[in-house]
């Protein structure tokens, strides 16, 4: 079993949405099976670049969004958004120097913030964007 397993539940209505959802969470259970098995360090290193990249481009996607359709939650949402990138960042940088141990109590962290931020946060936008023709 996954460490965080896409279920139906986690679904925001929005195809193109769940599918940068499903890829943030593969990115999350590739570090975390890394991290099992104790991988090298530059392979680690590696996907929290990419889950760097991908959170910042997701986020993105979302918040483009907003603006274009004039979200009200916008500014509430965008900074839970800031908030986490800092997050990861401070991860990143700490994983550059070598400060690993803490990196299963991370993991566990971001899967926990994906999570309820999926469930809870985006899902206030989904029957907003749905009514306007977003797929
Ligand atoms: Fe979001
Ligand atoms: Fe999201």
């Amino acid at each position: 079993m996954a460490f965080l397993e896409w279920e139906e539940n986690l679904s925001v209505g929005i195809k193109s949405i769940d599918k940068q959802h499903k890829k943030l969470i593969q990115i999350i259970n590739d570090f975390y099976d890394n991290l099992q098995k104790e991988s090298p360090e530059e392979i680690l290193l590696n996907i929290i670049e990419r889950l760097k990249e991908y959170t910042v481009y997701h986020f993105e996607t979302e918040e483009n969004l907003f603006e274009k359709y004039n979200f009200d939650g916008y500014d509430e949402h965008k900074k839970e958004h800031g908030e986490f990138v800092a997050k990861i960042e401070d991860f990143h940088e700490r994983f550059k120097n070598g400060k690993m141990l803490m990196a299963l109590e991370v993991v566990n962290f971001i899967k926990l913030w994906i999570f309820k931020h999926i469930m809870g946060t985006d899902k206030k936008y989904t029957a907003f964007l749905i009514e306007k023709g977003v797929e």
